[in-house]
């Protein structure tokens, strides 16, 4: 297998269950209980701008309303995106791409950008986002992780930026994962927690294939999974999992 440069531990949504998902404030927070590696869910503005949100529409995580992707930016960047969280956080708004990119960088961390479309924008989402992480981490040591359910955005991004690294997301096993991500150059699976097992681990380190997992919060299922010997877990309890190397073969 060839190196992975990914700590073992990422904060899910930037440490998103402690802080509102997908902001910047997220990030400080995972950031001080010690984790170096990010996950966070990107789409589209409607005029193209990449921004960080996991659902298609606003309401839930702002106080807007309606699909996100029919936003220009200008009016996201108007929307509070951490009110619905906590009072402490009024006011903290949706961060752009290069916002994070820039504050990830200087931190010395890495970031896992899952791809989010848009339903209908997967292709457009997939090669805007990876153009745009090419760009905002050229010469960087560490190079931004892409990762999507969606395998059109992944094809997408593999045209766009070939060199940066894809994972393909599970939710469901299909027949052969292990051909579907090879299909889409990807070098690792990431799977929904309960999707692995010895014999997935195992097929997917003999393709050369990194084996991920989220959102892994109680400490058995991350026993079990440090058992099998996953290759990384995305968690929320940023609280409870102090993001401690385990000891891996093969790194
Ligand atoms: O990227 C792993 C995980 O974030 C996928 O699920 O719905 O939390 O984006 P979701
Ligand atoms: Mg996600």
């Amino acid at each position: 297998m060839s190196p992975w440069p990914y700590p073992y531990w990422l904060a899910h949504r930037g440490a998103g269950k402690h802080a509102p998902e997908n902001t910047l404030a997220a990030f400080r927070l995972g950031a001080a209980h010690g984790y170096r590696a990010f996950e966070c869910d990107v789409k589209l503005s409607a005029d193209g701008v990449p921004f960080l949100l996991h659902d298609a529409t606003l309401q839930r995580t702002t106080n807007g309303h309606d699909l996100a992707g029919e936003r220009l930016w200008d009016e996201l960047a108007q929307l509070d995106a951490g009110a619905w969280h906590s009072p402490a956080y009024t006011g903290e708004p949706l961060p752009r791409l290069n916002e994070v990119a820039a504050w990830v960088q200087a931190e010395g961390c890495c970031l896992n950008v899952e791809i989010k479309p848009t339903p209908g924008t997967e292709a457009a989402t997939g090669a805007a986002v990876a153009t745009a992480c090419a760009r905002l981490w050229a010469g960087a040591a560490v190079p931004p992780l892409l990762s999507s359910f969606s395998e059109a955005a992944l094809q997408a991004a593999q045209a766009a930026a070939p060199a940066l690294p894809r994972a393909l997301l599970l939710d469901a096993l299909p027949p052969d994962p292990v051909a579907r991500a090879r299909a889409l150059g990807c070098v690792a699976v990431i799977t929904q927690h309960r999707l692995m097992d010895g014999a997935l681990c195992t097929s997917l380190h003999a393709a050369g294939l990194r084996a991920l997992c989220y959102t892994v919060n109680d400490e058995a299922d991350v026993q079990r999974l440090q058992a099998l010997g996953v290759d990384g877990l995305i968690t929320d309890a940023v609280d409870r999992h102090p993001p401690v190397e385990p000891q891996r073969p093969g790194r």
